[in-house]
């Protein structure tokens, strides 16, 4: 697990944990016995710690964070902690100069093992991360990072590394003084590690000195208390209370920071251990990391299916979806074609395209050459000859059916043998497209989020008769563009576009049941999500919630004038002419001034309003969150979804559902059954059946 190797009068430590290098009970027992023996081996003048893998370490062994959480045992998370901070003390103070040769991404309790080192130098690959990202799992650092970060570069700095939960590249991590040094070679990397050595045969942290001050500026100056005061207030905006985890890191470091450095280690085990024990780490931990690595496994692929073979990849419509999906692509590797009818979308994709790609070079997380290649993989046209032999082709031009089914059967004679169509339609039926496309075995759905070319989440939509081979081919491309991949089976708006509908309609039934706007979009969020409802109407835009409405009842045969998209949207678009942000009017005004948008004043007017006691603030922010669960429950019953946890990972992935509760399905657990059960009886009653699940 950690091997030791002589180099002269100094050991090389290099960890090898045979999947990925995690701190866990085993590990770090192994650690401690390689420590020791070189502290009180007198040939051994300096140790340096790096890895065989190619990660340096990923961090503390989310399995063995899971199991301590069950256990809510505060005395055990403390101790656990504990344990590896005496480690990692041990090592610091021993009494011999330690360095981290960081070939690989050192994230988390990995990163606070090279904190605990007395230089840390990093190879030079934009595509190993550093940082202590705890908080982004509702966790918080409880290795030494909330103590030993800020007494080396400051407060300002540590507090957004650490509350923000950011993974920085070498480039960056240097910068920000995280590193003290970058190399561009491994060899190079144990070389200058040796020498480093060599040169400061006594090392020691500086925390350790009498005569210590913080970087910067102290706690208790003026400085200090701003520091603090501003960063709650951050924290407060963001997160409304809602993250125990992010509280308890800005406590730790607040507290830990007042005192001597031991003691500051122990103030944060404390808030570590309580951290841990809340229903809300481990709500995230189960969906953020747990569930969301299952599905980077693809347990929905089929059995016994070749590997896809996709090597060339047309994009057809190069608008906003298109643009970052051929993005994504080239990114990814594939050969990509982006096809318009319009030449002037193509200069659009392509001066997107090189703005991205030149912003990942400055950031350090391409090299140049890297970026070179992406660009040469991108090929932009207007006519079809170029897509001869294309493997898979993502269909994203307009929302139109018409449109839609004349490009399938344009492209059709372009594809290779065995090759698929996807279409990243939003509303679409897709079993009614493949029809349309003419091979309905060779079509899925490929619904993609915006924006694309960071949203993490793919939808992914099985016709009737999408054949398991075309799902195979999908599931695969997914994980080689490195998107979390959820499979659901056809129906109107699928599972994300359907359940996540319900929160932007229960904004509008308020705006109709007159509370007063501001507080709705205000309640939204503090509910958990990340937009009010009325903002995001905008986004998706009124009026194709409106078409979509339409083509529903036409489709159906049936007027669905219970649905407040009905009369709000023939009212906006109709009489009003405000369909939404794309023509600057809709429930907000957005100034062409680029300053901020504000709600539209004369809402006044057409929704007269009530006055909201305070009493009513938790009833209508549990309407919001509550009617999502209700139609998420209603599309697992129905079998749009294959499984409930798969529908915990696409909710917050996808649209933001309240991270903390850890998904849509998984809320009911965050709540406590009982009291879940009680409250949505209330809200049926007095709000109406939306809210009813006939069965948990
Ligand atoms: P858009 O309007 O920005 O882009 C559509 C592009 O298709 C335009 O550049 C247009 O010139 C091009 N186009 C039209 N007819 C064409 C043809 N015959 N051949 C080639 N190109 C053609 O639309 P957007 O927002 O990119 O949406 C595209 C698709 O993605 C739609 O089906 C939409 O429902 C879906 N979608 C949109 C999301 C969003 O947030 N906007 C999210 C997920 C899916």
């Amino acid at each position: 697990m950690i091997e030791a190797l002589r180099e002269g009068t100094y050991l090389i430590l290099s960890w090898h944990m045979p999947r990925v290098n995690v701190l866990n009970p085993d590990s770090m027992q192994a650690f401690a016995e390689a420590v020791e023996s070189a502290l009180t081996d007198s040939n051994i003048h300096g140790i340096v710690i790096t890895s065989q893998n190619k990660e340096f370490i990923a961090g503390a062994d989310i399995e063995t964070i899971l199991h301590l959480m069950q256990a809510k045992d505060l005395k055990a998370l403390y101790d656990a902690s504990w344990r590896i901070q005496s480690i990692f003390l041990r090592l610091e103070t021993g009494g011999k100069p330690v360095v981290a040769a960081i070939n690989g991404t050192a994230l988390g309790g990995g990163y606070e093992l090279a904190l605990a080192c007395h230089h840390r130098i990093a190879l030079n690959d934009p595509s190993i991360e550093i940082g202590l990202p705890e908080a982004t799992l509702g966790l918080m650092p409880g290795a030494g990072g909330t103590q030993r970060l800020p007494r080396k570069i400051g407060l300002l700095s540590s507090l957004e590394l650490i509350l923000e939960g950011k993974r920085l590249s070498p480039q960056q991590a240097l910068h920000r003084g995280l590193v003290e040094e970058l190399v561009s070679s491994k060899e190079e990397l144990i070389e200058r590690a040796l020498a480093w050595l060599h040169a400061h045969p006594s090392a020691t942290n500086p925390w350790h000195q009498k005569d210590f001050h913080l970087p910067g500026f102290k706690v208790q100056s003026e400085m200090g208390r701003n520091a603090f005061a501003a960063a709650i207030a951050r924290l407060r905006e963001r997160s409304y209370g809602h993250y125990p985890g992010l509280q308890n890191a800005l406590s730790a470091i607040y507290e830990g920071l007042q005192v001597p450095f031991i003691q500051g280690l122990e103030i944060e085990s404390q808030y570590f251990a309580r951290t841990l024990a809340t229903a809300t780490a481990y709500a995230m931990v189960k969906t953020l990391f747990f569930e969301r690595q299952r599905l980077l496994r693809l347990p929905h692929r089929p059995p016994k299916m070749p590997p896809a073979s996709i090597r060339k990849v047309a994009v057809l419509g190069a608008g906003m979806m298109g643009r970052a999906i051929g993005y994504v692509c080239a990114v990814a590797g594939y050969d990509t074609w982006i096809k318009d009818t319009d030449e002037s979308a193509l200069q659009v994709a392509e001066k997107f395209s090189q703005d991205l790609l030149a912003k990942a070079v400055t950031h350090g997380r391409l090299s140049p050459n890297e970026a070179d290649k992406i660009r040469q993989r991108l090929h932009y046209t207007t006519t079809y000859e170029e897509l001869a032999e294309t493997d898979l082709v993502i269909e994203a031009v307009f929302e139109n059916r018409a449109v839609k089914t004349q490009v399938y059967r344009e492209v059709r004679p372009f594809l290779s043998e065995k090759g698929i169509i996807g279409s990243n339609t939003s509303t679409l039926p897709i079993t009614s497209l493949a029809e349309a496309a003419g091979i309905p075995k060779r079509f899925i759905g490929l619904h993609f989020f915006s924006p694309a070319e960071r949203m993490p989440l793919l939808e992914i939509i099985l016709g009737k008769e999408t054949s398991p081979e075309t799902l195979a081919w999908a599931l695969d491309f997914a994980k080689q563009i490195g998107k979390v991949p959820i499979v659901v089976r056809d129906g109107r708006g699928f599972f994300t576009s359907r359940v996540f509908g319900t929160y932007v309609r229960e904004g509008l039934r308020m705006l109709k049941e007159g509370i007063p706007p501001a507080l709705i979009e205000n309640l939204g969020r503090q509910a958990g999500m990340p937009v009010g409802p009325l903002a995001l109407a905008d986004e998706v835009s009124i009026s194709l919630m409106y078409s979509i409405l339409r083509q529903t009842e036409a489709d159906l045969g049936i007027t669905l004038s219970d649905d407040p998209v009905s009369e709000i949207g023939r009212l906006f678009v109709e009489e009003l002419q405000r369909p939404g942000r794309k023509a600057n009017k809709g429930f907000y005004e957005y100034p062409s001034d680029g300053k901020r948008k504000y709600l539209w004043p004369e809402l006044a007017k057409y929704f007269p309003q009530r006055s909201v006691s305070f009493t009513e603030y938790e009833d209508l922010k549990d309407r919001f969150l509550y009617v999502q669960v209700a139609e998420a429950f209603r599309a697992y019953q129905e079998g749009i979804l294959l499984e409930k946890a798969d529908g915990d990972v696409a909710s917050v992935l996808g649209w933001g559902f309240a991270p903390f509760t850890g998904g849509v399905f998984h809320f009911v657990e965050w709540v406590g059954k009982e009291r879940f059960i009680a409250r949505m009886q209330k809200l049926t009653e007095q709000y109406g059946e939306r809210f009813y699940i006939s069965s948990l």
